[in-house]
């Protein structure tokens, strides 16, 4: 439809065609605001989303302990609380996007304007249309001016299948930068060497922190060692690192400090 109606325009009077795209220039910058905004904004809607998405998840994984402790309702309004950012986030997109779309049919509205006058005063001083070898006439003038308009309207059509591509092109950039992230611990290690496990397992001054929590020592210098062949017990209150310990000796993570060493 763009390329018929442009093409109509310009075969029925391309000089009058051509001075109606003076106005494309501040139409196109309509369209890039409205892309800029949409994108900016889908980032901030989406994060907030699969925040309050990890925080459901989270809660309904541990839901007998949730639900032992009668914590159901504070769970449901810390969700609520994710869900009211997702919420600003989502109003000040509709406001964007109303301003940008308003802006880019303003463009259009103006097009209607500076068209009819032109053609009027084109049409009042017998200007020559070189395409049909006379003057202007109203005819001329309806024809190029629709042609326009419904080859611009077509290209303004696009405006939402432009959303999709920027909602696609964030999304894309999440999921790649969670494909491209380099774990420090590397699964398949190449330079690794091969050993047969015998299972002695050495704690040498192990200081460690959760990443997620680093203000808090889970293990502070800890050395100990658990001798091959004998079976150990670790004993503590719930909280005082025996699961870390063993977290630490699968090498689900490195320590901070010291070395966690099998069969030395
Ligand atoms: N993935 C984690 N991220 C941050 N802190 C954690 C994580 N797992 C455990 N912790 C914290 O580390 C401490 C030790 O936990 P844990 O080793 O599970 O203790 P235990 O198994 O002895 O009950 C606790 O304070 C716990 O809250
Ligand atoms: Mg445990």
């Amino acid at each position: 439809m763009c390329v018929s109606g442009l093409g109509v325009a310009f075969y029925k009077g391309w000089s009058l065609a051509l001075a109606m795209f003076a106005i494309g220039p501040i139409m196109l910058i309509g369209m890039g605001i409205f892309g800029a905004i949409m994108q900016q904004n889908t980032l901030v809607t989406m994060k907030a989303y699969s925040q309050s998405a990890g925080y459901a998840e989270q809660a309904l994984g541990a839901i007998r302990i949730v639900a032992c402790f009668g914590q159901e309702k504070l769970e449901i309004d810390n969700y609520n609380r994710f869900l009211m950012k997702a919420k600003e986030a989502g109003l000040k997109q509709g406001g964007a996007i109303g301003l940008s779309l308003g802006f880019f049919y303003f463009c259009i509205y103006i097009c209607y304007c500076y068209c009819f006058l032109i053609g009027g005063v084109w049409i009042d001083e017998g200007f020559w249309n070189h395409s049909e070898d006379r003057t202007y006439l109203a005819g001329d003038c309806l024809a190029v001016f629709f042609g326009v308009l419904f080859g611009l309207f077509a290209l303004g059509g696009t405006a939402p299948a432009f959303n999709a591509i920027n909602i696609a092109k964030v999304a894309g950039k999440s999921a790649f930068e969670v494909i491209d992230r380099k774990p420090e611990i590397l699964q398949d290690d190449t330079t690794a060497k091969k050993h047969t496990l015998k299972g002695e397992i050495k704690f040498d001054n192990v200081t460690f922190f959760y990443p997620t929590r680093p203000d808090q020592a889970i293990m502070k210098n800890f050395t100990c060692t658990f001798e091959l062949g004998k079976t150990t017990a670790i004993v503590g209150p719930s909280g005082s690192g025996k699961s870390t310990t063993i977290q630490l000796t699968e090498r689900f993570y490195d320590p901070n400090e010291g070395r966690v060493l099998i069969d030395g």
